[in-house]
């Protein structure tokens, strides 16, 4: 069979941020993809790139005070020690800010428009006088048009769940000064999704098959888009034309001929796929004489050549409906398949950065723990469907220890000292018990390959576990360390133990996609050349010399494991210790140093700079609700909003003080960069401010902070 050529890429992650576990898991997903691709022979270009582009992070950088230039390469300044650390073997990673993605949006765009697939329409937006600038819906907020709750949205309504437009936000004000936003028409540029040329094609595409005879789309990814397709009473589809213009000030590409007009950022991003194969292939097109490598016109423009992107299930209408339809009707070839995973929860939860629930990948790595354990746990839970992947900490740590390090590994320890010590480390003729086995195992390849190249991982690794048993039962029958002891079993041992490194051989064939780095261990452990899927069809043999033995790989240790979720621990003591800074304390004693003629009877702490006030990041917080909590006589849970979208839950030692309903509504202070605490009730993701004398017994009394009049949530005290 002649070798495959695959394009494949996963989602280009915002430069805002850095990556977390969910990253983390599609990139060691398509990784394992692309490596049993690579071990069959084909030849694959992975690639990546940073998504650059968008109003978010313009308005970060400029809060930043650098260019967005600058800002983004910041960020793509520590992508390497993530992809390095999990073993992901991208070929190229590169920016949608990149040269090749400018002149390919521009290019792809007016494609397009030679297609008669580009509109111009005027349309109605929110304009933000103060900062000159269209607002994009998540920076206009206001009261819901439907129950009314405060600081909702321009799009969505965080309370009661409605959807609207901005226009029909109440009070609506901006995001960014706080000022009322003004209507203001402008042009802006629309993809004719709706034309009937793009209906048909589309619904063709996702039915239909690709070139290798499979389904483009998962069956649940196809049976949503159908409900995307729905025509109305009136007979028109449900697909809308796209609006994929913004105006300046935008950081983006300019669209041609529209001076200040930028495309809409799900306009450039996808199209960085194509962009960083480019950059890639173009840099190997200087080097000589690279096998397989052409021009990225010559590739792409191959039918021949595949391509496959991997995605989460949140951006599956980007990429099953816009990008299909500016690839083909810009005269280019379209993706194979998508494929489309779920989200990784931890514990059962969806993951939170800041409610310490997820994982830090760099804190894992950190802390020395294996990143072969997390391929190989993440492996065993993935399948082809878009489900989500619960992480689970005990479950994580049992199936490591049994699988991998009780199943796997143990086999070659097991057999390694008999052939070093009593057969200079050479291996014997297999017998015929030893045969069958062998032979179970060479012939599990193909079942393997199927489940690899299906992206059914899970299953496969259960398959090659229930091989790895059929080994470990062979040992127990054969007893190597009982005929080690026993005259004239030479031959037998040897053949025993030869079986046993064939056997492992096989197993670390397939498991090799998983898990690269060890396997590379294992290649020099038996002297072999790197392993592939047609090793299969071979064995080391009678004769072959193997290398020491040397452990391959640890077990995960609970402690370490328990401290990749610990936070740092807060105790419960007096009443606010949960909200404001304690008192100094008197050496050597419990008491507090008060002085009665201090001010608030304490002296002022030693003067600091502005550069030490500007590192605290006090914010306005709305309290959004407040409750008593169970177990603590001391303490309040407020749920604030600062104006990110979600809310953060507080821990607050003012229950002696104050009720919660008089709290709920009120506006606050609060630090908001302070580092989440852990403390009995749960994570306290900040602190409300409050004022209250040193000595709380001869002066009891906290009072919390309240702002004047028109200050909003979010909003940043000086
Ligand atoms: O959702 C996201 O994180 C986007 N940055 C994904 C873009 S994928 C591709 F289209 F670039
Ligand atoms: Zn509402």
């Amino acid at each position: 069979m002649s070798k495959r050529r695959l394009f494949v890429t996963t989602a280009l992650p915002y430069a805002n941020g850095k990556f977390h576990i969910g990253h983390i898991m599609e990139y060691i997903q398509a990784d394992i993809w692309v490596r049993f691709q690579r071990m069959q022979g084909n030849l694959v270009h992975f690639v990546c790139a940073d998504d650059a582009h968008g109003a978010p992070i313009m308005i970060a950088a400029e809060k930043a005070g650098i260019t967005p230039q600058a800002f983004v390469a910041n960020i793509a300044s520590g992508r390497k020690p993530y992809l390095d650390g999990f073993h992901i073997s991208f070929d190229n990673w590169h920016s949608t800010d990149g040269e090749e993605n400018h002149a390919l949006a521009k290019q792809i765009y007016l494609e397009l428009q030679d297609a008669g697939l580009i509109e111009v329409r005027e349309i109605e937006q929110f304009f933000d006088p103060e900062k000159g600038m269209f607002l994009p819906d998540r920076f206009i907020k206001g009261e819901c048009p439907s129950c009314g709750a405060k600081d909702q949205y321009g799009d969505s309504c965080e309370s009661c769940g409605a959807v609207y437009s901005p226009t029909e936000v109440k009070n609506p004000y901006s995001a960014l000064s706080g000022s009322k936003p003004i209507l203001k028409k402008s042009d802006h540029y629309f993809f004719k999704l709706s034309d009937p040329r793009c209906i048909t094609f589309l619904q063709e595409w996702t039915q239909g098959l690709n070139a290798e005879g499979r389904s483009r789309l998962q069956p649940e990814v196809l049976n949503k888009i159908k409900e995307w397709f729905v025509t109305d009473e009136s007979g028109k589809s449900g697909l809308g034309d796209w609006d994929i213009s913004r105006d300046a000030p935008y950081f983006g590409i300019e669209i041609p001929n529209a001076p200040g007009k930028y495309f809409y950022v799900w306009l450039d991003a996808p199209i960085g796929y194509l962009a960083s194969l480019k950059n890639y292939l173009d840099q190997e097109n200087t080097k000589n004489n690279v096998p397989g490598v052409v021009s990225f016109d010559s590739f792409l423009g191959d039918p021949g050549v595949e391509q496959y992107h991997f995605i989460g299930k949140d951006i599956t209408y980007f990429h099953t409906l816009f990008w299909p339809a500016m690839l083909h009707f810009s005269g280019r070839k379209t993706p194979s398949s998508i494929f489309v995973h779920g989200f990784i929860t931890v514990s059962g939860e969806k993951m939170s950065k800041s409610r310490g629930t997820g994982i830090d990948p760099l804190k894992y790595l950190a802390l020395g723990m294996n990143p072969e354990w997390l391929r190989y746990y993440l492996a065993a839970k993935l399948s082809a469907r878009v489900e989500d992947v619960d992480f689970n900490p005990q479950d994580f740590m049992l199936r490591v220890n049994s699988d991998l390090v009780g199943k796997y590994i143990n086999i070659a320890s097991r057999a390694a000292n008999f052939i070093h010590k009593q057969f200079s480390a050479k291996l014997g003729t297999v017998n015929s018990n030893g045969e069958q086995l062998l032979s179970q195992l060479q012939s599990a390849a193909h079942e393997i390959s199927k489940l690899y190249e299906e992206r059914e991982f899970a299953k496969a690794l259960r398959d090659i576990m229930a091989l790895a048993d059929l080994v470990n039962e062979f040992v127990d029958q054969n007893k190597p360390w009982e005929l080690a002891k026993q005259e004239g079993a030479e031959e037998q041992l040897q053949a025993v133990c030869t079986t046993c490194l064939e056997a492992f051989r096989y197993l670390s064939i397939y498991l090799k996609p998983v898990l690269p780095a060890l396997c590379a261990q294992v290649e020099t452990f038996l002297k072999c050349p790197p392993l592939v899927f047609a090793d299969a069809n071979t064995r080391l043999g009678a004769g072959h010399v193997i290398n020491d033995y040397k452990h391959l790989i640890q077990r995960v240790d609970e402690k370490v494991l328990d401290k990749l979720f610990e936070l740092p621990e807060v105790v419960e003591t007096t009443p606010g210790s949960a909200s404001k800074p304690q008192s100094p304390k008197a050496k050597g004693g419990s008491q507090p140093a008060h002085s009665a003629d201090a001010p608030g009877g304490e002296p002022v702490a030693p003067t600091i700079g502005i550069e030490d006030f500007s590192k605290i990041d006090l914010r306005i917080a709305q309290i959004v609700s407040c409750e008593a909590v169970e177990g603590s006589t001391k303490l309040l849970r407020l749920m604030l909003d600062v104006g990110e979208g979600r809310t953060r839950q507080v821990f607050s030692g003012i229950a002696s003080v104050y009720k919660p309903e008089d709290l709920v509504g009120k506006l606050t202070v609060m630090v908001a960069n302070l580092a989440p605490r852990k403390m009995k009730f749960g994570v306290s993701e900040g602190m409300v401010l409050a004022a209250s004398h040193a000595d709380e017994k001869s002066t009891p009394g906290i009072y919390i902070l309240h702002p004047w009049d028109g200050a909003k949530p979010g909003m940043r005290i000086h």
